[in-house]
């Protein structure tokens, strides 16, 4: 038995249990997709659930405001991934009737749809024999095949692709793909591999050497950078004062405290940065809080302070938001820190 025969004999026995499995709307294997491009399966549920009956077709998401769907996405973080569903299903709705398309070159000329989310389109609910790989697949297929060049090389991507394509069996791609994922959450796992376990022990080139755990080998990693910024909670009879973040890149339309870098004192830099990006004229009463969180390119630290207004500004996107309302703003991780410790006191 050769290697697809093996695993999707186990997958018919061990597949997980998820809810877009088995469901016969592309539109849900697509949002699946999306939504599990960055996040782990159990954090994906809930929302998935919630989108599809907030959200239950291609036609409603695309005359969904944007609002709304930064709303749902709420805590999925990567807030690109929400926008450019809405913007896709609006492009699905004009060009293809409302269907998303088969083949992975169109689905590919979609916004936020790449070689990987386009293959499992194709295989999961197509049934089309694309291959896909992600980090799972990546994982294990490093092992078997005993890959010892950087995975994430050019070399290394390539070399991994053309593994993908030829040990796909015809037909069934949409399950040996899944089933190869569920190998690499539950059993190819990258620490302690539960390897007596493997359906497919017998095929892997790095276990016979003992180097499974050494496998894949990475490119040598480059030190993310930190950031520190100071944001300002300036409250006023029961309000407080958001600002828009412009709708392209990182967090775009979500809202957030007034907030720039600062060098050295956050408490004096915050001063000098929200005077020149936002016009603000304030004086700093104290520490708030302070905040982490860690993106996939960068960590920021954000110090939170209470502020008042010397001269009420009148700059364009800000806005006075009652503190009671503050739940119903798209934010990120950071800034909801901030509205909840402020909520709190
Ligand atoms: N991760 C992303 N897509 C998945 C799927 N269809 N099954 C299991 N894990 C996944």
């Amino acid at each position: 038995m050769n290697i697809a025969s093996k695993l999707l004999k186990w997958y018919s026995k061990n597949a997980r249990v998820m809810p877009w499995r088995g469901h016969t709307d592309p539109y849900a294997v697509w949002v699946s997709e999306i939504m599990l491009q960055q996040t782990r399966v159990e954090t994906v549920i809930p929302y998935f659930k919630r989108w599809m009956d907030t959200f239950p077709s291609v036609r409603a998401l695309a005359k969904a405001t944007e609002q709304s769907v930064l709303n749902a996405w709420e805590g999925l973080g990567y807030y690109s991934r929400a926008r450019n569903l809405r913007k896709a299903a609006q492009m699905i709705v004009d060009e293809y009737s409302g269907k998303l398309p088969h083949a992975v070159d169109e689905l590919r000329k979609l916004p936020g749809i790449g070689r990987y989310t386009a293959g499992a389109i194709a295989s999961i609910a197509f049934g089309l024999d694309e291959p896909l790989l992600d980090a799972n697949l990546r994982r294990v297929y490093t092992r078997l095949f005993n890959v010892n060049i950087p995975a994430d090389s050019t070399e290394g991507e390539r070399l991994l692709w053309n593994l993908a394509a030829k040990n796909l069996p015809k037909g069934k791609a949409g399950d040996f793909n899944q089933a190869m994922m569920d190998l690499g959450a539950t059993i190819c796992l990258p620490k302690n591999p539960r390897c007596l376990i493997c359906p497919l022990m017998g095929e892997c080139e790095a276990q016979k050497l003992g180097v499974q755990e050494q496998r894949p080998v990475l490119k040598p990693k480059t030190d993310v950078p930190h950031v520190v910024h100071a944001a300002a909670a300036i409250r006023q009879r029961g309000r407080v004062l958001l600002a828009k973040r412009p709708s392209k890149g990182l967090l775009g339309g979500m809202w957030e405290f007034p907030n720039g870098e600062v060098a050295g004192d956050p408490q004096k830099g915050l001063v000098k940065t929200l005077r020149a990006g936002y016009g603000l004229k304030l004086r700093s009463d104290g520490m708030l809080t302070t905040v982490q969180h860690a993106y996939s390119h960068f960590r920021v630290t954000v110090h939170a302070f209470h502020c008042e207004l010397i001269e009420t500004p009148k700059k364009g996107n800000l806005k006075w938001v009652k503190i009671s309302e503050l739940d119903n703003l798209p934010m990120g991780k950071t800034d909801r820190q901030i509205a909840r410790r402020l909520c709190d006191e």
